[in-house]
């Protein structure tokens, strides 16, 4: 008879046996991260929670720089909570995701003011705090408290999915893999299990090239023994990110300074600083619709060029309409020469339009206001 044409299937993993090696590996090579107790050294709450919020959504990389900077600046959470706002948005300027900033400090502000400055240890009373999630509850309480919790990642689904070839495509099999990633946290060391489970997703199972051949847990691994590691996690096929539409409002005063304003606190890019712009919207705008929208009366006259921006669920394009202005600034506005915007805690996707009107407005004058 022939062969069959399939490997047999490799054991399930044992999860004594892989707390057991990705421990040891973990002592062996864990990332030097500035948010890190020393090995045996107890973690301080407020940098696991601080580092957990700025690494929501931000690589490990990007996130040491601000981490280093936030914790010379404010080193406890009470310092952090006597910070102004619009202090520590500015500080955030480059992490994105600005609601995080504004949770960040509503956070501090309760746990200064209302907890003793003492972050609680369950992950049920962390996730009550704003912008904690079942996710950064899950690590705090883990890494910070040494609590039985399981931080599930990006990084820890993919671990997951290979060591039991979960076939499954994401996001259906997430609860699957999240039951499974429980079963194998251990008891004791839970922080240093889960920092070991990012770590190894990190350095080892990466997503693309995954190196087997360095893995403590190969030998547990189903995915990695039959050489399909990369296969893992199978995803459903991504639905495509819409298109949005706005226009932005780049009106210039006698003296050269530019109208900022401050955008709502809720929804995307809340509370930051912005050039006045017309709602986000599935269909274009005419130029004569968004005039109609212009934050002052003004000759408006639409510059070359679109500016293009990718946020996480959408594509925007915005056109950019130009007008010189006079008068006082509207409520909510404020009058900045450009030079200035830096103190402004002005997100990219602005920044992207400061330099493409500065660029088209040099080549190009903006109309005059009768
Ligand atoms: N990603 C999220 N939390 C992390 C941590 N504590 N260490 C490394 N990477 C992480």
């Amino acid at each position: 008879m022939a062969p069959p044409d399939v490997l047999p299937r490799p054991l399930a993993p044992d999860p004594k046996s892989v707390r057991r090696r990705l421990l040891r590996w973990y002592d062996r090579h864990r990332r030097e991260l500035p948010w890190r107790a020393p090995p045996g050294g107890t973690p301080d709450p407020y940098r696991v929670w601080l580092s957990e919020i700025m690494l929501q959504q931000t690589t490990v990389a990007t996130v040491a720089a601000y981490f280093r900077r936030f914790v010379v600046r404010w080193p406890t959470v009470a310092a952090l909570a006597a910070a102004d706002l619009d202090q520590v948005l500015h500080a955030w300027q480059g992490l994105g995701y600005y609601a995080r900033a504004r949770n960040l400090h509503k956070c501090a502000r309760i746990v200064a003011g209302e907890m003793d400055g003492r972050f609680p240890e369950s992950e049920a009373a962390l996730r009550k705090l704003p912008g904690i999630g079942a996710y950064t509850a899950a690590a705090i309480a883990a890494i910070a408290f040494g609590r039985k919790a399981t931080p599930v990642d990006g990084n820890v689904e993919r671990v997951t999915a290979r060591l039991y070839a979960v076939a499954t495509p994401l996001p259906a099999g997430k609860k699957r893999l999240r039951a499974l990633a429980a079963g194998l946290t251990p008891r004791r060391r839970t922080g240093d299990f889960a920092q070991a489970m990012m770590d190894l997703g990190a350095t080892i199972c990466t997503a693309k090239a995954p190196a087997c051949d360095a893995c403590p847990l190969l030998s547990d691994c189903r995915a990695g023994r039959t050489g399909r590691a990369a296969r893992y996690p199978a995803r459903a096929a991504k639905k495509p990110r819409p298109v949005r539409h706005g226009t932005v409002f780049w009106a210039v005063r006698g003296d050269g300074q530019v109208l900022l304003r401050r955008r709502p606190p809720k929804g995307l890019l809340g509370g930051m600083m912005e050039i006045p712009s017309t709602a986000w919207r599935d269909k274009a705008w005419t130029a004569d619709e968004a005039a109609r929208e212009a934050p002052l009366a003004g000759d408006w006259r639409r510059l070359e060029g679109e500016v293009r921006h990718t946020f996480t669920h959408f594509h925007l394009r915005l056109s950019v309409l130009a007008a010189r202005v006079d008068g006082p600034a509207p409520k909510g506005a404020l009058w900045c020469p450009p030079k200035r915007f830096s103190d402004h805690a002005l997100p990219t996707v602005m920044k992207k339009v400061a330099g493409h009107a500065a660029r088209e407005t040099t080549t190009a004058p903006a109309g005059h206001s009768s």
